[in-house]
């Protein structure tokens, strides 16, 4: 049996704000419990939702060294459907209203002493890893810390550490002097080929040099990354580390996004039953959003963190063009307000057609993956994305710019040889995108069986664990064996 600790600044069902959260909620869940022990460590923020405060047990508390002073540091525990959860507390670091707030400085220093705190809490636990899967920037520090506690004892020799790229955009960047200070580092780690970057001390930097293997979320973006475009700055480490990279895509829940099971849905569906079925949801949708009731009418979705990242500037200059036509548009979403305030007066512009709805729901978003009949996601950049995957599972065609997990997961359509999952453009460019939406639209009004057909196979892809946790796994053999 192996050791398995996974570190990470979000998990569903206790935090969420992104893809990542689903991740790593959703995949220690599939590993071979006879080979793997997989337990999940995450901050105890004071913005949980009160049910799981309530499930916490508390274990034990002891004072560790940090930012010159001595540190609180409480461990709380649960289990939920089988894998044990950590929660590192700390009131003066995680009782902010969301998981990242403040100023960035904040938010390096709060996770900084995460990293060291899941080092610290190892031995009183009782669970020695074989290997720390970390996740982006937030526990980027963990295999630098580790790093420099080996020279310290025994425990820590011989952990090996996994570091998986969410989004490389963020990195966890401040000056190197106030890192060494708040880290207690020494010197011999702040130089260019360890964890400075570009004059400054960067996290996710150093979780990469660190890291016995890097990994990215999908094959694209794996490719992408090494080259300037995408690399954010660090495609240079990531031709350097090419040998010890690799992308596995990611998986869904397929428990919790079934469509066939899904209570929080007007209507349940499946494959065979979803053109009875799933206009009853679109109906229930248009109602609950105050759309025109209008089941012919096309509706295209989109339920995303609303960056400059996911494509909205494309959005934003072909908006007016793409209410010519008949479609609907319902958006869910919050963050720029840039485009929070651009939604709302396109809602207002164009009121029965465009619904934005700026706000945080889990119910609703699966009401909008199950009610919508396509699914527009024209990111700049996504390293692998979990709403198309959603998307596909609830037979709402995905409209994507071919890039990272987008291009990995939507073939698509050709309309000779009857085969793909949605629709797809290459430049990040918007005449592309509404040419793209409006070849959609022409197959939705005037080829229905063919759109019917290609719900079809979208319901029918496998985007569950099942193979992903495997290739972990095979990574996994491959630095601590069976
Ligand atoms: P990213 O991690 O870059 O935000 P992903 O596509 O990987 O993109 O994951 C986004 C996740 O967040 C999906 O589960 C999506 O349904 C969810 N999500 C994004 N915005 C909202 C929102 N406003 N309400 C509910 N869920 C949301
Ligand atoms: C990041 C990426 C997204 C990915 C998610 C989970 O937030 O932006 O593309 O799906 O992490 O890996």
């Amino acid at each position: 049996m192996k050791n398995i600790l996974f570190a990470s600044s979000e998990c569903v069902p206790f935090i969420k704000t992104g893809g990542l959260a689903d991740v790593v909620g959703s995949l220690p869940k599939d590993f071979d419990k006879e080979k793997y022990d997989c337990r999940v460590v995450l901050p105890k923020y004071m913005c949980m939702k009160q049910e799981w405060v309530e499930r916490l047990e508390y274990i034990t508390n002891f004072y560790m060294d940090f930012a010159g002073e001595d540190r609180y540091v409480g461990i709380f525990k649960t289990e939920l459907n089988g894998v044990t959860f950590y929660f590192i507390d700390n009131e003066f670091y995680f009782s902010g209203f969301a998981p990242y707030d403040g100023d960035p400085k904040w938010n390096i220093e709060k996770f900084s002493f995460f990293c060291k705190a899941v080092l610290s809490i190892l031995p009183v636990i009782g669970f020695r890893p074989d290997l720390i899967h970390c996740h982006d920037w937030q526990t980027g520090l963990i295999p630098v810390y580790l790093d420099n506690f080996r020279f310290f004892g025994e425990y820590y020799r011989g952990i090996k550490t996994v570091m998986t790229i969410h989004n490389l955009k963020f990195q966890g960047v401040w000056d190197t002097k106030t890192v060494q200070g708040i880290t207690g580092l020494p010197d011999y780690y702040f130089v260019p080929d360890k964890l400075e970057a570009y004059k400054d001390a960067n996290m996710l930097k150093g979780g990469i040099v660190y890291a016995d293997k890097v990994t990215t979320v999908s094959h694209s973006y794996a490719e992408e990354i090494k080259t300037p475009f995408y690399g954010e700055g660090l495609d240079g480490l990531m031709a350097a580390r090419s040998n010890d990279l690799c992308g596995i895509v990611n998986g869904l829940d397929y428990n919790d996004w079934n469509p066939d099971t899904d209570h929080r849905i007007a209507k349940t569906f499946n494959v065979e039953n979803f053109r009875k079925n799933k206009p009853v949801n679109k109906a229930a949708l248009q109602e609950e959003l105050g759309l025109d009731k209008d089941n012919h009418v096309m509706l295209i979705g989109i339920v995303s963190r609303l960056t400059d990242q996911k494509g909205f500037d494309l959005i934003d200059y072909m908006m007016d063009e793409m209410c010519q036509d008949a479609v609907q548009i319902a958006v869910l979403g919050t963050g720029d307000p840039k485009y929070e305030n651009m939604f709302r007066h396109f809602a207002w512009k164009y009121a029965g057609k465009v619904s934005a709805n700026i706000f945080y729901s889990d119910d609703l978003s699966h009401r909008l993956y199950a009610g919508c009949d396509a699914f527009l996601m024209p990111s700049l950049f996504e390293p692998c994305g979990l709403s198309q995957l959603m998307s596909l599972r609830y037979g709402t065609l995905p409209i994507v710019r071919e890039t990272g997990g987008l291009k990995d997961t939507v073939e698509p359509y050709n309309e000779f040889e009857k085969t793909g999952t949605g629709f797809s453009f290459s430049n990040y460019n918007a005449h592309e995108m509404l040419n793209t939406v409006r070849y959609a639209e022409r197959i939705y009004y005037d080829k229905k069986r063919d759109w019917n057909k290609m719900i079809e196979r979208a319901m029918a892809q496998d985007f569950s664990w099942m193979n992903s946790a495997r290739q972990y796994e095979d990574l996994y053999r491959s630095l601590i064996g069976e």
